[in-house]
């Protein structure tokens, strides 16, 4: 039986830091049916949207943005087969997006007609620059513009009062926003929608385009999070791109200024540089020791429906995913792996030195963790003698022998297997 292992912590030597941590999951939202699905070179059809959808199930999605039914037909008809063919789980609510139009929403409505719960996701850009050069509005307009839009929705939804209607209120460029703009704004929403024990409303904060250091992001949210109305009925999201590298760190630092809740996508596909990466995140939060409540406890499958679903690769050193990411060559460093194992016991904190986290946390095998070039060591050569091929080496003849393999390799410039090394093992000390 696999059982999780955490890497031990330094406490820092004066209590009072870390100042916070994070102590629980956030509620996730996955944006890959949209966001995700808006950034492809090929956007998804039908079949390959409904597979996806089946799998952010299975990994434990509770909130899933499945498209932009008023702007698409494919998104439109997806959308219908999920409620028509009853596809949606009892405890996971799609989202649907839509602009601020009132015949956009008609149709979105439409869409979702018959579900049992569903978020509407209204979103429009605030930001100065938007307002005066793509809209040309005043921000009394753009207020005017969401109010009017938000009471719109609340009686169109009152049509169809066998489904529960969340609202979701995105201001579009939120991280490039006056503050006051974006209080006074996410404030009519919340009066219009009428947000209460029993209606409920997200508001999500976006980095749209990131342009900040994460701390700042965390800044804006925290003074929102102090200052909105009706407070305890809104659930705070932030929805993180990753222009500056650093949406994951944005989300983590939002987490600690009062987000609820993270929107992103599988492996931070998204628009540009992407969306914020749920898998690192989660996985962050599990090296921590708090379950992220989605299982990633197969990530080589999660990875391979992501990669055809999107038709973009993976690379190799992306955490927790890349086939490198467990790997060491370097000499040192597989000494101290080869050393971590020996001492690891199955009941103590994971202690392996290099190695984050417990690979086959994440259904990964041991095998590709040392790997043998021109850089590697004694330590590691012998480690794949011992654990591959039953040889255990005195340490004079694993200094002889990797002074053999490192010449080979220098000369071919290429990698060793561990078949290869234990082939040449034999032809060096064992063949006539
Ligand atoms: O990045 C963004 O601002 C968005 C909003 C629609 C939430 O995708
Ligand atoms: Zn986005």
């Amino acid at each position: 039986e696999h059982k999780y292992r955490r890497f031990p912590t330094i406490d820092l030597p004066d209590r009072r830091w870390p100042s916070r941590t994070i102590i629980e999951a956030p509620v996730w939202l996955s944006t890959d049916l949209r966001d995700g699905n808006q950034a492809l070179f090929e956007p998804m059809n039908s079949e390959r949207k409904l597979h996806l959808f089946d799998e952010l199930v299975r990994l434990g999605f509770k909130e899933i943005e499945v498209g932009f039914p008023a702007a698409s037909r494919t998104d439109f008809d997806m959308v219908r087969r999920l409620i028509d063919e009853q596809r949606v789980p009892s405890d996971v609510t799609p989202m649907v997006m839509t602009q601020l139009r009132e015949d956009l929403i008609e149709e979105t409505v439409r869409s979702v007609a018959g579900a049992r719960r569903v978020i509407v996701h209204l979103y429009n850009a605030i930001a100065p620059v938007w307002r005066r050069v793509v809209f040309g509005l005043s921000v009394d307009e753009v207020e005017q513009l969401v109010a009017h839009h938000v009471r719109f929705l609340r009686e169109k939804v009152s049509e169809y009062p066998q489904t529960e209607w969340v609202l979701q209120y995105s201001p579009e460029t939120f991280c490039m926003a006056e503050l006051d703009v974006s209080l006074r704004i996410c404030n009519a929403a919340i009066r219009c929608w009428d947000a209460g024990p029993s209606r409920s409303i997200i508001i999500n904060l976006p980095t749209t385009v990131e342009v900040a250091t994460p701390n700042v992001f965390a800044d804006q949210v925290e003074w929102m999070s102090q200052r909105l109305e009706r407070r305890e009925h809104v659930v705070l999201s932030v929805h993180p791109h990753n222009d500056r590298g650093t949406g994951v760190a944005c989300a983590e630092q939002a987490l600690l200024a009062g987000a609820q809740r993270v929107e992103g996508c599988l492996f931070g596909n998204g628009e540009r540089s992407g969306n914020l990466d749920l898998v690192t995140l989660a996985l962050n939060l599990y090296t921590q020791g708090i379950h992220p409540g989605l299982d990633f406890s197969d990530i080589a499958a999660v990875a391979r429906v992501a990669e055809q679903s999107t038709a973009l690769p993976i690379h190799p050193r992306h955490p927790y995913v890349g086939d490198l990411v467990f790997t060491a060559f370097s000499g040192s460093h597989q000494d101290a792996i080869a050393k971590g194992f020996a001492a690891q016991s199955a009941d103590d904190f994971w202690a392996v030195p290099y190695l984050p986290i417990d690979p086959r946390d994440l259904g990964r095998t041991y095998d590709s963790i040392v790997r043998v070039n021109s850089q590697s060591g004694k330590g590691g050569i012998a480690f794949l003698l011992c654990r591959d091929h039953g040889v255990k080496l005195p340490r004079r003849m694993q200094i002889e022998f990797s002074t053999i393999v490192q010449k080979l390799t220098d000369a071919s410039e290429t990698e060793l297997s561990s078949e290869e090394v234990g082939e040449l093992f034999v032809s060096t000390y064992l063949a006539p």
